[in-house]
């Protein structure tokens, strides 16, 4: 049955992908495996509605997401609100769909309600420390991915927005974040307007280590990737900021990826955290 994902695997990797079966052996025809490796972020949407009962659905698969030490440090704002919604969305003109999507989710990183139940216990702590923001930061990743797998397995489309982060002080006061919650992203809902398209990976061999970090194949493996990429769909004449970086005579993910890495973003966050609670210390 190696055969049974290899259409997938190639939409997603541009290449064959090796499973390695065990001579006698099979992997298992699971068609959930089949969607997830095919999926995709969506940006536009129908004009369709998402019944309020489905979102609530779609929230509580999202909160069965596993959760460091149970302490469920992750929450949700919905945006129901069409005046906040465009006020928020306003902040984003390039990207439109923040105000078009049908729903509007914010995941948050919430290490406040762990210090709230130290208060109501009388047990008080401080969850300011870099170990609080992080394990929030990942139990809020968690729930927003299980909600978009929620979504694509009822064929809705989603896409998060993590440049809430870039107007931090402007989206604070929006939702109305007391200290010790942050967004992680937010996330557009709705049923897609298209179907859509595959975004390439990296090759397991850049990704998957065995045993031990070893990244000494990375500029062959990247350079294949480049080509595979550019070769499904060119971005050669949307080369980024060239009156800083010059013309590429080959413009691949690498060299679009190092560009725009090159210009930070998310600047400010570090400092509005820090004024609302965190320290990023040690815990002590
Ligand atoms: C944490 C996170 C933040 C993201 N933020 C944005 C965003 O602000 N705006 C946007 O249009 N897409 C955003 N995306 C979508 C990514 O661009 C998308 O996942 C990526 O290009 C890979 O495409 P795929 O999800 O279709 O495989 C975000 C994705 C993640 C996981």
């Amino acid at each position: 049955m190696t055969q049974t994902y290899e259409n997938e695997l190639r939409a997603r990797f541009g290449q064959d992908v090796e499973l390695d079966v065990e001579p006698g052996g099979e992997l298992p025809d699971e068609p959930w495996l089949h969607q997830i490796l095919t999926r995709r972020t969506q940006r536009r949407y129908a004009d369709r509605a998402v019944p309020e009962s489905l979102v609530r659905l779609l929230l509580a698969a999202a909160f069965s997401a596993s959760s460091k030490s149970d302490f469920q440090q992750a929450s949700c704002i919905w945006l129901k609100d069409r005046g906040r919604r465009d006020r928020l969305a306003a902040l984003f003109p390039d990207m439109p769909w923040i105000g078009a999507a049908p729903v509007f989710l914010v995941f948050l990183g919430d290490s406040r309600r762990l210090e709230r139940l130290g208060a109501l216990c009388g047990h008080p702590q401080d969850n300011g420390a870099l170990e609080g923001f992080f394990n929030a930061a990942i139990d809020a990743a968690l729930v927003m991915q299980s909600c978009v797998l929620a979504a694509e397995t009822l064929g809705l489309g989603s896409c998060p927005i993590s440049a809430l982060r870039n107007r931090i002080v402007e989206v604070g006061e929006i939702i109305g974040l007391p200290d010790k919650v942050f967004p992680v992203a937010g996330l557009c809902l709705g049923y897609p307007a298209q179907p859509g398209f595959i975004s390439m990976r990296l090759p397991l061999e850049a990704t998957v280590h065995v045993d031990r970090y070893d990244d000494s194949g990375l500029a062959a493996a990247v350079d294949g990737y480049d080509r595979r990429r550019d070769a499904r769909h060119s971005i050669a004449d949307r080369q980024r900021a060239p009156e800083r970086f010059g013309t590429a005579a080959f413009y691949g993910w690498s060299e679009d990826k190092a560009r725009q890495a090159a210009t930070a973003e998310g600047a400010g966050f570090a400092t509005w955290l820090k004024a609302h609670g965190f320290t990023f210390d040690e815990p002590g």
